[in-house]
């Protein structure tokens, strides 16, 4: 069982060729409106790949909110714990693709409103298995799902994306952090890693694959070579493969195999989750 806890956004997508400079104004070569929001993503990731998942956030009370839970639904995906919050709207971001790479401005909306009170109402029937979270809902709310999950002896996988330092004692709480390469540094220059490497730091290259880290020792597994059309999701695949590989029992580095190629395929179609693969799609 795989528990999900993040955000669901709305993606509005626009093509083009550059991305423009301030005050610039450019012409874009498409638009589109597809489900997005990392927490969101890393579930449906994970239920392709045949993980059992629920997904715990919140969308507006909006035509939004409503056709990204039947979304969900259709793609096998527990919402029993997805709301709708009347006081605001579904969270929305707006992406920019261009030049093999993505710009993105999200804004929270109904994500926000994901407090340490739901958080906890939400959690309290909690089974067995991994816990996955990301930093799109408050901070408080992230730390809170991750202490319920630790007490439960679930596995838990904090996905430090969009990036922010990490407080000192959510390092007792992740069993695995994922950070990509840029926000890596950081997480490996912490005391709190170093001292101990109680927690493993698994680090996703983009399209040089991804390595994990044990015992202070850094391991590389090297991505298949494919085109890309939108990289948008690709860490967001990247995660839900990862918990659902880490909750069948594989070891970290077949989990960390099969994760690489579920990123790299979900590349070579348009949209977050446009790409994500499912389980017959793996080597
Ligand atoms: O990781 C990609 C996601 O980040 C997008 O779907 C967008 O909604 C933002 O949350
Ligand atoms: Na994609």
């Amino acid at each position: 069982m795989i528990t999900v806890m993040g955000s669901l956004n709305i993606d509005l997508v626009t093509i083009t060729d550059r991305f423009p400079t301030p005050g610039e104004t450019i012409r874009g070569s498409g638009f589109s409106t597809v489900f997005g929001g990392k927490g969101a993503n890393q579930a449906v990731a994970a239920a392709r790949l045949g993980g059992q998942v629920k997904m715990v956030g919140k969308v507006g009370d909006d035509l939004y909110g409503e056709s990204y839970i039947q979304h969900l639904k259709a793609e096998n995906i527990n919402v029993t714990r997805v709301s709708k919050e009347s006081d605001y709207p579904t969270g929305t971001a707006a992406i920019t693709v261009a030049e093999g790479d993505n710009q993105i401005i999200v804004v929270s909306g109904a994500n926000g409103a994901v407090s340490k009170t739901y958080v906890n109402e939400s959690l309290k029937d909690l089974e067995k298995g991994v816990l996955l979270v990301q930093l799109e809902v408050p901070d408080e709310s992230v730390e809170e799902a991750m202490t319920i999950a630790k007490a439960q002896g679930m596995t838990v996988i904090l996905n430090p994306a969009p990036f922010k330092p990490i407080p000192a004692e959510w390092w007792a709480l992740a069993d695995y952090i994922t950070p990509n390469e840029h926000e890596a540094a950081a997480l490996k220059a912490d005391q709190n890693f170093k001292d101990e490497y109680k927690v493993k730091l698994v680090i996703t290259y983009g399209s040089r694959g991804a390595a994990f880290i044990e015992n202070g020792v850094e391991t590389l597994i090297p991505a298949p070579e494919v085109e890309a059309v939108d990289t948008t999701g690709a860490g967001d695949t990247f995660n839900g493969a990862l918990a659902v590989f880490l909750d069948k029992g594989f070891e970290l580095r077949q989990a960390v195999e099969k994760a690489v190629q579920a990123a790299s395929l979900s590349v070579t179609a348009a949209g977050a989750q446009g790409g994500m693969p499912y389980l017959k799609d793996l080597r």
